[in-house]
């Protein structure tokens, strides 16, 4: 029943198939955003109380990284059951009451999609195990013999060391990332089937969208051939730079165009959004367009390093690129897979400003953007956790860790609101907060106007008054080595300081709409600081 609801909602309340192009979407990794019911873990029904606190601070969609049923073996992303949801994050009819309210509310749901491969605790690769080799439920996923003692080939796991786990009859199983996340074999029909009846199953619970999880990686090269790499370089390095039997092989659009009918045989705009490493622009154009899905992350802006050039290439190198793929471009500073940006830009005060203001200058420009939950509260990279608590797969087999960034967030108040900090009776957060949060949970920014989470409340609020921030072109002004500054369509002006003195704004004009720090006494724009301008 709540499905029809939940569908209806998105068919009468929410038009304009388009939305998805200037869109501000902020990503919930449901483990640690919020905890409804005070057992430490982030869940559903936290998620579904603190939709008020999102539409307060203005985004237009949610992306909920995965909360089906699963071990957990990556944070989720091995799922063990497609149209579940996992116990510790609720129940489906949890999920129906959070969209049926974030749909009320105006915010849209795109949902993960996982289809590179699965759990191993999967029915289908526990059948698969017990059926033995020879077996249609091994052809569901790849087993082969090994070269002797050796696995089938050469191919490496993102996650550090081979592909390949051989079980105990002998044969050897792919994985691309741990030994708990088999790959699923896309050749076979019925991984198709059942892949097109699980988005069928969401698109039917209301969702507005899907993330696709490594949308380069589901078809393999026939046959499997070596990679041959030379020397001792680790082939995920290689993305991006030359062809590896794995990932964006021409076979995997079939794919896409076999969903995209199903996307928009429903009402309000269903999209798609990949995440997809490929070597070049012309390579990813291919994923986008009327046949295939709707957009691909764009992860360059992350990488900028601080310094004014570096951005502006990266800036005109990404607009350019959107209009090689057809389709806006999306920009991101934070996730769930990378040191969060106050980090990456120096930490402390300087991080944070920096990080205050690249997220400024993110905000300004054409396409959409991507949030990832507590970057509206400046929350830093975690360093300092215990080895032991750390759950990462990636640390387990290469020392690099993914847990700093996903630390549960600091609400504040009481163990109702969900991550109280220290609350009293509810469980700790399944990883611990540093004693600093103390000073940046919401409740504590709630009301002070020179927060980073009104900062972004103000920022979100003038881009939705002007829509043609999130559109139209980006023509750069004159400005002084190390000024970054540009003009947009409705007469804003962005000028963002990453040189080692204050500037003058009195070339640029105009009225401060938002600003990432103070201006100075004489109304210089500081070091590291941004601003947007009306003219
Ligand atoms: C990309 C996801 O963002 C990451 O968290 C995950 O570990 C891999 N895909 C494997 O699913």
């Amino acid at each position: 029943m709540s499905t029809t609801t939940s569908a209806a909602r998105a068919q009468t309340v929410l038009g304009n198939d388009d939305w998805w192009r200037d869109a501000v979407v902020y990503q919930v990794y449901p483990r640690s955003f919020a905890d409804g019911d005070g057992d430490g873990t982030g869940d559903l029904s936290g998620l579904r109380a603190k939709l008020p606190y999102l539409r307060k601070l203005g985004i237009d969609a949610i992306w909920l990284s995965p909360f089906y049923t699963s071990p957990l073996a990556d944070g989720g992303y091995d799922v063990a059951d497609y149209r579940d949801v996992d116990p510790r994050f609720g129940t489906l009819a949890d999920f129906d009451a959070m969209i049926a309210y974030a749909h009320e509310l105006d915010i849209r749901v795109i949902v993960d999609l996982v289809p590179n491969h699965c759990s191993d605790q999967h029915e289908w690769f526990q059948a698969a195990l017990a059926a033995g080799p020879g077996s249609p439920e091994r052809e569901l996923f790849h087993f082969r013999e090994g070269r002797g003692d050796l696995p089938p080939n050469d191919w490496e796991s993102i996650f550090g060391g081979p592909a390949w786990t051989q079980t105990p009859d002998g044969q050897w199983y792919l994985h691309l990332f741990a030994p708990e996340q088999p790959d699923f074999n896309w050749d076979n029909p019925a991984v198709r089937a059942e892949f097109r009846d699980i988005l069928r199953f969401w698109l039917d619970r209301g969702v507005d969208g899907f993330r696709i999880d490594v949308a380069h990686g589901m078809i393999k090269a026939d046959g499997l051939p070596n990679v041959g790499k030379a020397g001792d370089e680790r082939q995920v390095m290689m993305v991006g730079r030359g062809e590896l039997p794995y990932f964006d092989q021409d076979g995997v659009h079939e794919i896409y165009r076999e969903w995209r009918p199903i996307l928009d045989s429903y009402p309000g705009g269903r999209m798609a959004v990949a995440e997809a490493w490929v070597p070049s622009p012309q390579r990813l154009a291919r994923y986008i367009g009327r046949d295939e899905l709707h957009q691909a992350f764009n992860f360059d802006f992350m990488m900028a390093s601080w310094d004014a050039d570096s951005f502006r290439t990266i800036i005109d190198k990404s607009l350019m690129e959107a209009d090689l793929v057809g389709a806006p471009t999306t920009w991101v500073l934070s996730n769930h897979d990378k040191h969060r940006h106050v980090t990456r830009y120096g930490d402390g005060p300087v991080g944070l400003l920096r990080a205050r203001t690249g997220t400024l200058l993110m905000l300004a420009l054409p396409g959409s953007a991507y949030l990832y939950n507590g970057e509206e509260l400046g929350l830093n990279e975690v360093l300092d956790l215990p080895d032991e608590l750390r759950e990462d797969p990636s640390f387990l087999r290469t020392g690099e860790s993914r847990d700093g960034c996903r630390v549960p967030l600091p609400w504040g108040g009481t163990p109702a609101d969900g991550f109280a900090f220290g609350p009293a009776g509810a469980a700790a957060p399944w990883l611990p907060q540093p004693a600093s949060w103390a000073a940046l949970t919401a409740e504590v920014q709630e009301d002070d106007p020179a927060s980073t989470l009104n900062l972004y409340r103000q920022a979100l609020a003038v881009r939705k008054s002007n829509p043609a921030l999130g559109g139209g072109a980006v023509r750069w002004l004159a400005a002084p080595a190390g000024v970054l500054a540009f003009e947009r369509e409705p007469g804003i002006v962005v000028v963002a300081n990453l040189s080692k003195v204050p500037v003058s704004l009195d070339a640029f004009g105009g009225k401060a709409l938002v600003t990432s720090g103070p201006l100075t006494e004489t109304g210089e724009l500081p070091v590291d600081t941004a601003v947007w301008l009306q003219r």
